[in-house]
C-alpha cells in the first residue's frame, strides 16, 4: 500500500514556530516518526511538504497519476480557505485523511472551519504527531 503524506505551509518550521502550540519537536522528527510507524505497518509512504498552494495541488495530481492508495494531508492554513486544494482532492478516488496537530475546533474562529473535512474519509485533530499514526492506522485497517 502506497500512501502520500502532504504537509502544508510552515510545518517545515515545527520546533521553531510557536512551540507553545506546536511543540518543540521539529519537522525531521515528524518525518522520522512517520517513517517508523509506516514501516511497522508495512505501508510505503511518500512524505512531502510545501509552502506553496500550487505545489500541493500538483502533489495531489501526482497521487492520482501514480495510483497512490490514499492521501494523508495536513494543509495547514490552506485548510481554512483553499478551494484549489479541495478541488484537487475531489479528483482522487481513494480515501483522504485530514490531520491537524492541534484541535482546530478550539482555536481562533477562522481555524474552526475546514473546507476539506466533508470530503475526507476521516479527520484527526489535536493529537500532535500521533495524529499521523492514527491516519496510517486508518489505512492499515482497510487492508
Ligand atoms: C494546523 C492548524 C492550522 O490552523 C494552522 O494554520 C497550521 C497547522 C495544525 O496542524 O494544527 O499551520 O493545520
Amino acid at each position: 500500500m502506497n500512501i502520500m503524506i502532504i504537509n502544508g505551509p510552515n510545518l517545515d518550521m515545527l520546533g521553531i514556530r510557536q512551540p507553545e502550540i506546536y511543540g518543540h519537536e521539529d519537522y525531521d522528527d515528524l518525518c522520522f516518526q512517520i517513517d517508523k510507524w509506516a514501516e511497522e505497518l508495512e505501508i510505503t509512504v511518500d512524505v512531502r511538504q510545501s509552502n506553496h498552494e500550487g505545489d500541493i495541488v500538483e502533489f495531489i495530481h501526482e497521487a492520482y497519476e501514480d495510483d497512490f492508495d490514499g492521501v494523508i494531508i495536513n494543509p495547514a492554513a490552506y485548510t481554512h480557505y483553499s478551494y484549489a486544494i479541495r478541488d484537487a482532492l475531489l479528483i482522487l478516488n481513494v480515501p483522504v485523511v485530514e490531520v491537524h496537530l492541534t484541535d482546530i475546533s478550539q482555536r481562533d474562529e477562522f481555524r474552526r472551519h475546514s473546507v476539506i473535512s466533508d470530503i475526507c474519509a476521516k479527520t484527526v485533530m489535536g493529537k500532535g504527531f500521533a495524529g499521523y499514526k492514527e491516519a496510517l492506522d486508518f489505512f492499515f485497517d482497510l487492508l
